[in-house]
């Protein structure tokens, strides 16, 4: 175990970066394993009520054109993906109050008859709400922390509380599920410091997955002068979290191979054992601008199964055949 002054300086140093992405890499293996879990992402969303400074999605962007699935529609796209053979679909959205606590009930009810594990990540929901999603069948859900810094975070995310955000986290593990956090890296005015705090604050909260990707400018945010985050800086950052979180499920994030042709092979091979193709079509990949140049955004579902596949295995990996849920050891 690290403490914080180990953290800080494995990240200011680069001498020994080779040697940590190795170790990481031998962590992964020992672990959790050869295999890749892929999930395939649906996002059904890109209306979303706040206004956080960095996202490309925020209320006050008027330059993205908006969408929004019927709930109809996310079924389809959910059984496509499993006849391609995912056992797990994560449904993704901007804070968009069209989807009720009936509509998301229903919608996961339907998805759930296809034999294959849920995950949500529409953003911070009353407990009820989250109480009736995980009673409909909900296995997991994802909301990234974005950064423990608490000024950072109220800086970036008007409107918003660091406390609630907390307290939704810390809901969704009582309820039962596998919860998921993370943090973006290269966030204007973020320390190496408060990096080190979100990689001890993810293995003190035993979350049971961690999404860290890099900041990267979107040109219609307040952010759109701020340089992109660094893509080895976020590697570092993810390593660390494998090496100090042995059995969780780490992916390989997509953000990283907008920086880097190989990021997400890179990631595999630094910590990473999951990956999240987008199982949507050309059109909605497009206006899903969470930030720029987002990687297969004129490709479909099957092209980047398939591409993923050839490529997970063109590295001596297996893609998994089962629901990829944290195995604690
Ligand atoms: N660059 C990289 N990642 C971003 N996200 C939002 N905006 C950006 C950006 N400009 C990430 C957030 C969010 C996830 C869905 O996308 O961390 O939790
Ligand atoms: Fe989309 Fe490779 S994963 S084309």
């Amino acid at each position: 175990m690290f403490t914080k002054k180990e953290i800080i300086e494995i990240l200011k140093d680069d001498i020994q970066n080779e040697q940590l992405f190795e170790y990481a890499d031998i962590v992964r293996k020992n672990h959790v394993g050869d295999d890749v879990h892929l999930r395939g992402l649906i996002e059904f969303s890109n209306i979303c009520k706040c206004t956080c400074f960095y996202c490309g999605l925020r209320a006050e962007n008027k330059n993205t054109e908006r969408y929004r699935f019927l709930p109809d529609d996310i079924v389809k796209y959910a059984k496509n993906a499993a006849n391609l053979g995912f056992k797990t679909i994560v449904l993704q959205s901007g804070e968009d109050c069209f989807y009720t606590k009936d509509i998301i009930c229903r919608i996961i009810s339907e998805i759930k008859k296809l034999d294959i594990a849920l995950t949500l990540s529409i953003g911070e929901r009353p407990y009820d709400e989250l109480k009736a999603f995980k009673d409909a069948g909900a296995d997991r859900y994802l909301l990234r922390i974005e950064t423990t810094d608490e000024n950072l975070y109220k800086s970036l995310h008007p409107g918003m509380d660091f406390k609630n955000r907390l307290n939704c986290l810390k809901n969704l593990q009582k309820l039962g599920y596998e919860t998921g956090s993370g943090c973006l890296v290269g966030l204007p005015n973020q320390t190496i410091e408060s990096l080190a705090d979100d990689i001890l604050f993810f293995k003190e909260n035993n979350f049971d997955m961690i999404g860290i990707g890099p900041f990267i400018s979107h040109p219609d945010t307040p952010l759109k002068n701020a340089p992109n985050g660094d893509f080895t800086l976020s590697l570092k950052v993810m390593a660390l979290a494998r090496i100090l979180m042995k059995d969780i499920n780490i992916p390989a994030t997509t953000a990283m191979e907008t920086l880097n042709p190989q990021g997400r092979i890179i990631a595999l091979q630094s910590g990473a054992n999951v990956v999240m193709p987008n199982v949507t079509t050309s059109e909605y990949r497009k206006k899903y601008e969470i930030y720029p140049n987002k990687i297969c955004v004129n490709k479909n579902a099957d092209k980047c199964t398939g591409c993923i596949k050839r490529k997970i295995e063109s590295i001596g990996r297996t893609v998994s055949k089962d629901y990829g849920f944290r195995k604690r050891i």
